[in-house]
Parts: C-alpha cells; structure tokens; sequence
C-alpha cells in the first residue's frame, strides 16, 4: 500500500490535552471556527484589525489590501514600520530588557546568552557600522553564515537601516553564493571566518572569495567577517573588514529607517521547476504580522515559554522562527550551531533537558534519524532524558511519516504535548495549514486544518473544487499579507509559477498536491506536483541538479528523479548518458564518485545524488521528451506496468533498471 493509501486509513485521532486547551491563544474548535468564520465575513477587516492589534506602526495604515494589480497585491500600504524596532525596542519598552532573548548553544556546548537590550545594543551597533560603510535602504546585502548570534545580529541590523537582506545556506557552494551576489546585485556580504559543526571547522570566507573570484560580483563593495574560530584567512584590502572592528566605538542606539509596509525585508532563493533559483521576495509589514500571529496561534507563545526550532537560518523556516517571529513577540529561544549527531544523537534530548525547552520545533528527517540511531544505542534515547519541560512538539519541511508522528509523540511528547505538523513553504512566510494545539484533534500525517484567513483548497486542473476525499492541486484562494510578493527581478515568472492563467491568475498555486478527508475535511499533502524534490526537508530543483551534470564536460545528457527514502524522505536519483561509452563495474563507481563531488561543488554537498546509473540513453518519446515518470519507476525498483509503445527507445529501460 502506498503511503497516500496509508494516510487515507488512518484513523487514530489524538485530542489536544486537556489543560493545556484551558490555557491556549485559541482554546477549543469553537474558538477557531469563529476566528475563521470573522475572516469570512469581513475579510479585510480581519487582517486589519490583527495588524493594528500586533505591529506598532510608525504611521498607521489607512488601506488594508490593494487588489488593482493583482496578483502583485499590496497589504498595509500606507503603513510605515520598522521590523527590528518591533522585535527590539518594543521589548525594551515593554519590561523584557532584562529577559533572556537567544540561548545560544555553540557546537561544542559552550552556551552564550543575550538579553533582549544586549542583543539590541549589538543590532544598533552593527546597523550604525554598515551604515558607515555607506550600506543604506534599499541595498541587497547577502548573508552567508554560520548559525550565530551574528548571523541573527546581520539580519536584524539590515532590517534595522531598510536594506534588504538574500541569506545564503551555509552548505551552498562558491557557485551557487555567486549566482545570488549577482542576481540580488548585492553590495555587501557578511560572513564568518569558518563554520563549525559536528566537530569539523568548515571554510566560508574561503568560499566566499572563490565566489566573487568566479567574476561578475562588481556591484559588491564589502565583505565583513565574523571572527568564528580565529582560522588563518585572506583579507582583501579596501573590501574585507572584521564585524569587531566595524562595530568598534559605535553607538548601541541607531534610529530605525521607517519603511513602507511593502518595503522588501528579505529575498531567499529557493528551487522552483527550472535550472535557475528564483529569488522570492518578502514584505516587511505582512511577514512581520505572520510571523507573530502564527508565533501566538500555532506556537501558543506565553512569556514563560523556552522556544527551539532546529532550523538553520539559512532557510525560510529560520527567518520566520528564529530571526523574526520569536523576537517579535518577546520569547526567550534557543539557538543552535551544531548537528543532531554530535557529540552523539542525543543531542537534541541532552539540550531540551538542559535549557527546560517548552516547544521544540524541528523536520521529520531528523526525528526518523533519532529514531535510528536510539534503536542502535539506547543511551541516547529521548526516555533517557528529562522532557518534562516540553509542552508542545512541531513539525516542519516535508510530510512526516505516522509511525515517525507516533514515536515523536510518544517519547519525546510523552502523550502529552500536542504536535503541530506545519506545512508551508518559502514563498508563504509563515505556517498555512496545521493543528492549532489548543484545539485540533489530531491525525497522524495529516496537517489538518488552514490557520484562521486562510482560504486552503484542493482544486483539478482548471481551477474548480474537488470533492473532499478526491486528490488534486493545492491552492490558496485569497491573498494573505504574508505571502511572496515577486520574483527578485523576474514578475513574469512570478505569475506564471504561482498565479498561472489555467487557474484564473489569481489563486495561489502551491506546487503541491493535496488530498482532503471526507470526513474531518482534514488535508493531507500529497507531494509535489512540479520537478521539485523535497530531501531531508531541503528543497532541490531536479532541472538545477541536471544543469550540473551536463555542465561537467564528460556528460551528454542527464535526468534526475526523486525516490523515497526511509530516513530523508526523498533521495536524488540521477539517470546519466556519458559523451563516452557507458561505464560499468568500478570505472562507474568511479565517476559515479566524480560526478557527485561535481554536483557538491556547482549547487553545494546537500544536491549530491544519492545514486546514479548510466546507460547508453534516456527513455524517450518520439518527439524527444524524456519519459521521467518511467524513469521514477525504474529508480523505486518498480516494474514498469505503464504503457510505453510511445518510447522510441524502450530497450533502454532494461538497461537502465540495473542499479550501480
Ligand atoms: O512540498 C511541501 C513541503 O516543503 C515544500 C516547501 O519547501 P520550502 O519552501 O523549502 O519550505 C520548507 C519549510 C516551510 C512544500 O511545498 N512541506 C513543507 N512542510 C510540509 C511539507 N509537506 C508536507 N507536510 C508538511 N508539514
């Protein structure tokens, strides 16, 4: 039975814990389906209402949505803000100068903590340095950090003087930091000497300069570097510059730059269907809304709690959850450098116990990793840790799986912390469908319910709904403040990608595909729709991965397939035609071995196939189309019951059904 069938049968449903639904944001269903029901009504009034109530504004908004250039639609327009002002200042005015704003837990366990007022001192501080170094709003600044307080002080600080910040992953090559600095025209990077994780001290200034050495980067003036590990690195005179040095002597107080509500906090890249990443460009005021709403309803966030999502600031999930949305409502979080395996998989357990973690976010990859390595080892099992503290479990980036839901639930929640499965994505900045833990029951696998003003829905090809309990595409029918608002520097594709004309150009088109449950109504996501693969919750384009392949000089031809995965949900497959006769035996390991350190090197390690086989061509139509869904059948070990008369070549799938 497939994992969809599976899913479809499951029946298990777990109520929220009772006393904790007597003290949530949003206690009970009743409470939620009129919070939906307000946004039905009044829709704009909604939205209205929850900004003022939640963002100081520096001028109030006047007009809520601006529908005229759809789908480029503008929230809060009139408004004026500033993102960092809300998320420090407003907690040194507000009695949580003193409070614990970032535990910050270094690979090798030294803990570094920050008050919100220090942390605020240091932001202005940073933000009164670049503005020295003639970094000003509206300016595109590319981050390519360790996880940090720096890396959290970097984007706070553009944030603060309006310049728009591009994070870049720090497991993204010198290649892939490239293609950003130029397609975001980026003046300034900010880095650090070296990343550690999991023991190793890994080169990113290095990096950084391969990258810009690789040309077109004119348009980037600086790079300032965060003194990590003290390793022995190039300066560029009149270009590199320590982060000590540039924050010396300056002032702990700098006026925030007030910028429109639309004004573009960040672009991060993230692999849509074609070879090229497209840059999604994010609001401040709306994102900064979403943020703390979904902070306050999914989180369920009181001043008491200790927050820890385990993502890296590198991806969406560390912009909303870690930068943004913890320090906007004035929690007190845990951030970490290393890796769930280091000093050993009990890692996670060993810090929950330690800083008494309340709400412990982190990916279905990681839980099914622990998972294994506590049936190995049992020391590291999360029984053998006090949990105690936990209240609430989340989880992020990719399906999780009900028996990684059980485990999950049973020993780390033990059966008494609700989970929130959160789908969402880059482009909606912020939690659109998933149990509220004051108020959904739960079904292992689904991710249940759209968040109040969100119109969730399940599609066919044309745009029309489809009966609960009938799988089709993922939309969402009304904007919502939070959402992207353009490609950076490509509008075309931003309506063609999210807003296609089939579906009537103005519903969002999530990529995904959904399935509704007749009963409950409860969605479960089905997977992609588009060539985009999901591994270990990282998002990779299979056309950016074939890209590199037939970029190396030995390759003809290439096609890159998903295949499930136990522990990273999705493993890369790559289907490879040499210019040369077809290898076998160890000469195909051999370049199989090549090619993967090829890919490391042109996207970055976290693209490398997991498998490759070779063959003397690609299945293939007569009209020269390579026949993926052939090729994800043949990459799962499948046999191919699908009709292939339309394959010119239907030889070639023998020869290719042999894995390496
Ligand atoms: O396929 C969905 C999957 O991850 C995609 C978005 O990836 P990204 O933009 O990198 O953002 C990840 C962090 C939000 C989605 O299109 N996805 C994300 N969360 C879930 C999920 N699939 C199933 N269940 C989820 N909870």
């Amino acid at each position: 039975m497939s994992d969809i069938e599976t899913l479809k049968q499951e029946n298990r449903v777990f109520e929220p814990p009772a006393e904790f639904v007597k003290n949530a944001n949003i206690s009970g269903m009743e409470a939620y389906k009129a919070m939906c029901a307000a946004a039905e009504r009044d829709y704009e009034g909604f939205w209205a209402q929850l900004a003022r109530d939640n963002i100081q504004w520096q001028k109030p908004f006047t007009k809520t949505l601006n529908e005229a250039d759809a789908p480029f639609y503008k929230w809060f327009e009139d408004g004026q803000l500033n993102v960092s002002y809300n998320c420090l200042d407003r907690n040194l005015a507000n009695g949580n100068a003193g409070k614990t704003a970032i535990i910050f837990e270094a690979d090798g366990g030294q803990v570094t903590r920050v008050t919100y007022k220090e942390l605020h001192d240091k932001v202005c501080q940073f933000a009164n340095g670049l503005k020295s170094l003639g970094v000003k709003k509206g300016d595109r600044v590319v981050v390519y950090m360790p996880m940090s307080i720096e890396g959290i002080v970097a984007m706070q600080a553009c944030a603060r003087i309006g310049a728009t910040h591009s994070v870049v992953f720090g497991g993204f090559s010198a290649k892939s930091l490239q293609e950003r600095i130029i397609d975001a025209g980026a003046v300034a990077v900010i880095t650090a000497d070296e990343q550690v994780r999991g023991g190793k001290q890994l080169p990113l200034k290095a990096i950084v300069d391969e990258a810009i050495g690789l040309g077109g980067c004119e348009h980037l003036k600086h790079v300032v570097i965060y003194q990590r590990t003290g390793a022995n690195i190039k300066l560029v005179e009149g270009r590199d510059l320590w982060m000590h040095d540039v924050v010396a002597g300056k002032a702990t107080t700098c006026e925030p730059e007030w910028v429109d509500a639309e004004h573009p906090l960040f672009i991060l890249y993230t692999s849509g269907s074609t070879g090229k990443p497209k840059g999604v460009q994010h609001s401040s005021g709306g994102y900064l809304l979403w943020a703390m709403l979904t902070m306050k309803w999914t989180f369920d966030i009181k001043p008491t709690d200790v927050f820890w999502c385990t993502a890296d600031i590198g991806w969406v999930t560390g912009h909303t959850y870690i930068t943004y949305g913890p320090l906007a409502v004035g929690a007190t979080q845990i951030v970490f450098e290393g890796v769930p395996t280091y000093p050993n998989a009990g890692r996670f357990w060993d810090m929950i116990q330690k800083h008494k973690a309340t709400i412990f976010y982190t990916a279905p990859t990681a839980i099914r990793s622990l998972i294994k390595a506590s049936e190995a080892d049992a020391d590291v099992h999360p029984k053998k840790y006090d949990l105690s503290s936990l209240r609430l479990l989340g989880s992020v980036g990719e399906p999780i799986n009900p028996e990684a839901w059980m485990w999950y639930y049973k020993n780390v929640g033990r059966e008494n912390c609700p989970i929130a499965d959160t789908f969402w994505q880059t482009e909606t900045g912020g939690h659109m469908i998933t149990p509220l833990p004051g108020a959904t029951p739960m079904v292992p696998g689904s991710c249940t319910l759209p968040l109040p003003g969100i119109m969730a829905a399940v599609v066919d090809e044309t745009g029309h709904d489809l009966p609960n309990g009938q799988g089709g595409i993922l939309v969402v029918k009304r904007p919502w403040p939070a959402m992207i608002r353009t490609i950076w520097g490509d509008p075309e594709r931003f309506k063609k990608s999210y807003f296609p004309e089939e579906l009537g150009g103005k519903i969002y088109l999530a990529g995904d595909g959904a399935v509704r449950n007749e009963q409950t109504g409860y969605f479960t996501i089905t997977g992609r729709i588009d060539d985009v693969l999901n591994v270990s919750g990282h998002r990779m384009g299979t056309m950016e991965i074939e890209s590199a392949l037939v970029a190396n000089p030995i390759v003809a031809e290439a096609a890159v397939v998903g295949k499930p995965d136990e522990t990273t949900g999705e493993s890369i497959c790559a289907f490879v035609v040499l210019k040369r006769a077809r290898p076998t035996g160890e000469e195909a390991k051999q370049i199989a071995k090549e090619l993967r350190d090829w890919v490391a090197k042109e996207i970055g390690p976290i693209a490398k196939p997991k498998e490759i086989r070779f063959g003397d061509n690609l299945p293939k139509t007569r009209s020269g189309k390579i026949m993926r869904r052939l090729l994800r059948v043949l990459a799962k070990g499948e046999q191919i019951t699908q009709d292939v008369s339309t394959l010119e070549n239907p030889a070639i799938l023998e020869q290719l059904k042999q894995a390496q």
